[in-house]
C-alpha cells in the first residue's frame, strides 16, 4: 500500500475541473491507456493577457494519477502561459505534499500534458500529442518509452539509477528486458555531463571564445528551431554569464517572446554551454 499525503487523498477522492473544454485553445496528451496511464489536459487562454483562464482534464489512470492532474489543473489556471510553462513535476508532487517515490511518474505525465497543451495553443489549438512519446528511439517497449524521455527525467532530477528512471517513466518496470539500455543511456549521458563540467567554465572564457561558442550554439541549436517559425535571433551583448540577444523575423514582438527566450533559448545555451547562462532579450 502507498503512503498518501492527505492532499493526494483528497485529490484523489475529490478531483478539481474534471472533463473537458467546449472549443478549448490547447489540448495535450500523454501516455495511452495500454501503458496503464493517460492524460489529456485541455486549457482556455486569454489571448490578450496570454493567461490560463481554465484547465480541465480527463485521466485515466490510479489515484495519484488523477490527484496529480488535479494538482496541475488548480496550479495553472490564473497562470501566463510563461508561467505555466515554468511549472515542474517536482512542483505537482510538492503541491501535494509529495507523492511516493515510485508514484513520480504521474507527476512527469501532468508536466508533459501542460507542454504539449501550450504547444498545441501555440499551434492554433489541434491536439499535441506529448513528442517525447512521438520521437526518438524506444527503450522501453513495454511502456513505450523513449531515449530522450528518460534523458529529459534524468537531466530534470538528476535521477542517476534505473530505479530512478523506473520511478518517473515507468521505463523498465514489467518484463525488465530494457534495464541494460536504461543503463547505459544513463552512462553516456552522465559521461558526456562529466566531460563538459572539464571544460572551462562560460565565465572565464575569453570575451573572443565567448562570442565564438556563443554564436556556433546559436546557429546549430536554436536559430533552426526559430526558422521553422519564421522567426530568429542575433547576439547583441554578453556581460559575464549574460547573453543578450535580439529576437528577429516572427519572434519580434511575438507576445511568446518571454517564453521563447526562456524557455528555448536561454535552455538550449545553458544546456550546450553552462547551466550558469542567463539569458536577456533587447
Ligand atoms: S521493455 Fe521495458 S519493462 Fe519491458
Amino acid at each position: 500500500m502507498w503512503d498518501y499525503t492527505d492532499k493526494v487523498i483528497d485529490h484523489f477522492k475529490n478531483p478539481r475541473n474534471v472533463g473537458s473544454i467546449d472549443k478549448p485553445d490547447g489540448v495535450g496528451q500523454v501516455g495511452n491507456i495500454i501503458c496503464g496511464d493517460a492524460l489529456k489536459l485541455f486549457i482556455k487562454v486569454d489571448s490578450a493577457t496570454s493567461r490560463i483562464t481554465d484547465a480541465k482534464f480527463q485521466t485515466f489512470g490510479c489515484g495519484s494519477a488523477i490527484a496529480s492532474s488535479s494538482a496541475l489543473t488548480e496550479m495553472i489556471k490564473g497562470k501566463t502561459l510563461a508561467e505555466a510553462a515554468a511549472v515542474t513535476n517536482q512542483q505537482i508532487a510538492d503541491f501535494l505534499g509529495g507523492l511516493p517515490k515510485e508514484k513520480m511518474h504521474c507527476s512527469v505525465m501532468g508536466m508533459e500534458a501542460l507542454e504539449a497543451a501550450i504547444k498545441s495553443y501555440k499551434e492554433g489549438g489541434a491536439p499535441v500529442v506529448n513528442e517525447l512519446e512521438e520521437e526518438g528511439r524506444v527503450v522501453c517497449k513495454c511502456f513505450g518509452v523513449t531515449e530522450e524521455k528518460i534523458l529529459r527525467a534524468a537531466k530534470d532530477n538528476h535521477l542517476r539509477t534505473v530505479e530512478e528512471i523506473t520511478n518517473f517513466t515507468k521505463a523498465g518496470g514489467a518484463c525488465g528486458a530494457c534495464r541494460a539500455d536504461i543503463q547505459a543511456v544513463l552512462d553516456r549521458h552522465y559521461n558526456a555531463a562529466s566531460a563538459v563540467q572539464e571544460k572551462a567554465p562560460f565565465a572565464r572564457l575569453t570575451m573572443v571564445q565567448k562570442i565564438h561558442r556563443v554564436e556556433e550554439a546559436l546557429a546549430r541549436d536554436v536559430i533552426p528551431g526559430l526558422n521553422a517559425d519564421g522567426g530568429s535571433v542575433e547576439l547583441v551583448d554578453i556581460e559575464g554569464s549574460v547573453i543578450r540577444v535580439r529576437l528577429l523575423g516572427m519572434c519580434s514582438g511575438c507576445a511568446n517572446a518571454g517564453f521563447t527566450i526562456e524557455n528555448f533559448v536561454e535552455k538550449k545555451l545553458r544546456e550546450q554551454l553552462d547551466p550558469a547562462i542567463s539569458v536577456e532579450s533587447v
